[in-house]
């Protein structure tokens, strides 16, 4: 299906279960699939609806120039596809990119917001610096390029716990290995594109659970914290032994706190 822009095909959107939807954000460069233990939790009692980004899992290839809120427009493309209106909407790190790219350009389609292991800020001039460098590797190199990040990811993404564990570092193996170099330099630009989100944080009306990892370096309790009580009502919690990849590492306590969260929200 072509997307609102008449360019390339919208992302691939896993549907699955039934009941109030759930739009289920992924983090980079990973793919749908690390939402599975929430799926499983929670698609029962909700419709999960969980895009692959561009150039990754089963997605067609990012359209030129993809820039982040024209990606939101995108996804917002397939939930109308799908007969999705109103939704909440639950983001892990670049999963919380696009929640606020949703936020800025179609506010009114969110019932709810959970932020998990992310910012609202922009990026820094120095991550800007290495987002353009691995965007260029990945052109430049390739398919050995995505097999650098194979390597590299997982001591990143991972806390000391899960770093050990094969049941949970494979399968992030494995879905670094299913993103294209081309998704993936698209994804690097579009995140150091990406605007400042700060200034709507004050405006957030609908239900908010903002969730850190106790042991997360990419996005740390503390900023979390402060973005939480920037955003009224909103709920804060950080999970205890945890890195960035809360939804794997700490599935069950994510998927609670979800849940929780989900019963708060009035589509
Ligand atoms: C992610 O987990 O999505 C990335 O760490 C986000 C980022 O690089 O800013």
């Amino acid at each position: 299906m072509e997307g609102p822009d008449g360019g390339a095909a919208l992302p691939h959107l896993h549907d699955t279960g039934e009941g109030p939807p759930l739009l289920l954000l992924h983090a980079f460069p990973q793919d749908a699939s690390m939402w599975d233990h929430q799926v499983a939790a929670l698609s029962g009692r909700h419709r999960c609806l969980r895009p692959d980004a561009h150039g990754c899992g089963v997605s067609p290839p990012p359209p030129e120039g993809l820039r982040i809120d024209t990606w939101a427009e995108r996804v917002l493309a397939a939930l109308d596809a799908a007969g999705v209106g109103r939704v909440a909407v639950a983001g892990l790190s670049m999963g919380g990119y696009l929640a606020f790219a949703l936020l800025r350009v179609a506010p009114e389609r969110l019932a709810g917001l959970a932020l998990l292991a992310t910012r609202a800020t922009a990026d820094t001039d120095a991550v800007r610096a290495d987002r353009g460098a691995l965007a260029a590797r990945l052109r430049a190199v390739g398919a050995p390029a995505v097999e650098e990040l194979v390597e590299s990811q997982p001591a990143r993404l991972l806390g000391p716990v899960a770093r050990g564990e094969y049941h949970i570092v494979d399968p992030v193996r494995g879905r670094i290995r299913r993103c294209s170099p081309e998704g993936l330099a698209a994804l690097a630009d579009l995140m150091a594109d990406r605007p400042d989100s700060t200034p709507l944080l004050g405006s957030i009306g609908v239900p908010t659970l903002v969730l850190a990892g106790a042991e997360d370096g990419i996005a740390p309790v503390d900023e979390m914290r402060a973005m939480a009580a920037a955003i009224p009502g909103a709920r804060f919690e950080a999970v205890a032994a945890s890195g960035h990849l809360l939804c794997v590492e700490r599935h069950a306590a994510t998927s609670a706190l979800l849940g929780e969260w989900l019963t708060t929200v009035r589509w």
